[in-house]
C-alpha cells in the first residue's frame, strides 16, 4: 500500500471522462488499497481514480459510520429521488467549499471489489459522496455545479 499522489485543481485530468473498468486484477486491486490509504491520508469522504491520475470508473467512499470504506467499480446511478443543499469540498480543491444541490437519497449499482454486481440504496452523506465522485468519473467537479455566491476560499497553510 502507498499514498499516491494527488491531482488538484487546474490539473486537466480533473475534467476527463474515465473508461470502464473491464477485469478486476492485481494490479487494479493495488490502486483500489492506495486509493484508500489516500483518502484516510487526507481524511477525504470520498476519492475517485482520476483525482490520483488514473482514468479509470473506480471509487472509494468512507463516511465514517463505522462499516469501513467501500469500494465501487463501474458505479451507475438508476434512481435519484429529492433534493438538498449541501456543503462540499473536495481532496482536489483543498481550500475550497461551497453549496450544492444534491439528491436526498439514491439508488447505485456497482461492481464490488470481489467482482460481484450489487445495488445499493443510499442517502444523505452517502447519496452526496456518491453522487460527487460519479460526477469526478464524468470528468465533473463539484465547483461547477455550486450554487452561485456559496463559494468560500480558505488560505492553506504552508
Ligand atoms: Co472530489
Amino acid at each position: 500500500m502507498a499514498i499516491r499522489k494527488l491531482r488538484y485543481e487546474g490539473d486537466e485530468i480533473l475534467s476527463k471522462k474515465s473508461r470502464e473498468v473491464e477485469k478486476i486484477d492485481e494490479r487494479l486491486l493495488d490502486l483500489i488499497d492506495d486509493m484508500i490509504e489516500t483518502m484516510h491520508k487526507y481524511n477525504g469522504v470520498g476519492l475517485a481514480a482520476v483525482q490520483v491520475g488514473i482514468l479509470k470508473r473506480v471509487i472509494v467512499i468512507d463516511i465514517d459510520d463505522g462499516n469501513g470504506p467501500i469500494v465501487l467499480i463501474n458505479p451507475v446511478i438508476l434512481e435519484t429521488k429529492g433534493s438538498r443543499e449541501v456543503e462540499e469540498g473536495c481532496l482536489s480543491f483543498p481550500n475550497k467549499f461551497a453549496k450544492v444541490v444534491r439528491p436526498e437519497e439514491v439508488v447505485a449499482e456497482y461492481t464490488n471489489r470481489e467482482g460481484k454486481r450489487v445495488k445499493v440504496k443510499a442517502k444523505e452523506l452517502l447519496a452526496q459522496a456518491i453522487c460527487h465522485e460519479v460526477d469526478h468519473l464524468e470528468g465533473e467537479v463539484f465547483v461547477d455545479k455550486m450554487i452561485p455566491g456559496t463559494l468560500e476560499i480558505f488560505e492553506q497553510e504552508q
